[in-house]
């Protein structure tokens, strides 16, 4: 990556309840390009960002002390389900994103789960092409209640041997 985020200077953290105004705020202006692109406001920009921040669902990436980037997760056994990830748009394009799904890989690794799954909007191909870059496969796709969505798959079992076939 040509300009990349000195990753020494990125902390990730669990979020804090004192994060819930960051946190509002980053959705808003993360998914705010989505509005009009599909019909209802993405449903990150609608969550109850108190709940997020008090919750052990949601971690933070920061960068000097301020909130660049947040990620939040479910446990489905055997999978990890990555629901929210958002980066503040100055700060795009610089390897946060990666180093959050990175870090929800690693968790996923340390719970002994299989993998992670997660879904976006058919519409918003940024998206897609991210999640294709970072190795998820698309395994299928959905309509239903005006919403049309892409479902991804890593799954780890897989992807630890080829990692550690490279290093031998
Ligand atoms: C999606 C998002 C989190 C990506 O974060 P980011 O910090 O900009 O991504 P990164 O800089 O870490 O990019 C990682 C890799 O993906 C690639 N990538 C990112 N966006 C891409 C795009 N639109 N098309 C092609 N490749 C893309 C980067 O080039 C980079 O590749 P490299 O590391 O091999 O050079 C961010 O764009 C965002 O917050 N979007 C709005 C909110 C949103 O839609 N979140 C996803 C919800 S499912």
């Amino acid at each position: 990556m040509a300009n990349s985020v000195d990753a020494d200077r990125i902390v990730l953290r669990p979020a804090r309840p004192s994060d819930s105004a960051s946190l509002a705020a980053l959705a808003h202006e993360a998914y705010g390009k989505y509005l009009g692109l599909v019909d209802e406001p993405p449903a990150p920009i609608l969550l109850d960002y108190d709940e997020v921040a008090s919750s052990d669902r949601a971690h933070v990436a920061e960068e000097d002390g301020r909130v660049v980037g947040m990620v939040t997760v479910e446990r489905d056994d055997p999978h990890l389900i990555l629901r929210n990830l958002a980066v503040r748009p100055a700060c795009q394009g610089l390897g946060i994103g990666r180093l959050l799904v990175a870090f929800v890989e690693d968790s996923a690794r340390a719970a002994g789960l299989a993998g992670v799954r997660l879904w976006t909007r058919a519409e918003m191909t940024d998206n897609i092409a991210f999640y294709r870059r970072l190795d998820y496969v698309l395994t299928h796709s959905e309509r239903g209640a005006g919403a049309h969505r892409v479902f991804f798959s890593k799954e780890l079992a897989r992807t630890l041997p080829t990692a550690l076939e490279r290093t031998s």
